[in-house]
């Protein structure tokens, strides 16, 4: 079943939104015409990624800069070498819903 997120006006381009669920955090992120959900934990040293700056595809920790793909969840910067989760996102009738059960 997919969880719901948020309501698509909720999010502004570019800028994280915290979403807690009751299994995990996400940093919901929407990019264009994209929407990306990111485990909300950044592999470094467990710190909030929504707390952090989006340019492009990627967003950056806050605490000490590491970067990720939010469309791999990959490491694109030090100092993180561990990828975080991503799940893929779906809008219907205006909500945001995040299939987390394939990950
Ligand atoms: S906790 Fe994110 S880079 Fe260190």
């Amino acid at each position: 079943m997919p969880e719901r997120l948020c309501a698509l006006s909720e999010l502004k381009e570019s800028t994280p939104l915290r979403v807690e669920l009751p299994q995990l955090d996400l940093a919901v992120v929407k990019v264009r015409d994209e929407i990306f959900a990111i485990e909300d934990l950044c592999s470094h040293a467990e710190y909030p990624l929504s707390d952090g700056d989006v340019q492009g595809c990627a967003i950056e920790c806050e605490l000490h800069g590491s970067r990720f793909d939010l469309r791999t969840g990959k490491p694109t910067g030090p100092p993180a070498n561990q990828p975080v989760a991503v799940f893929e996102t779906s809008v219907i009738d205006g909500v945001v819903y995040a299939e987390l059960e394939n990950n």
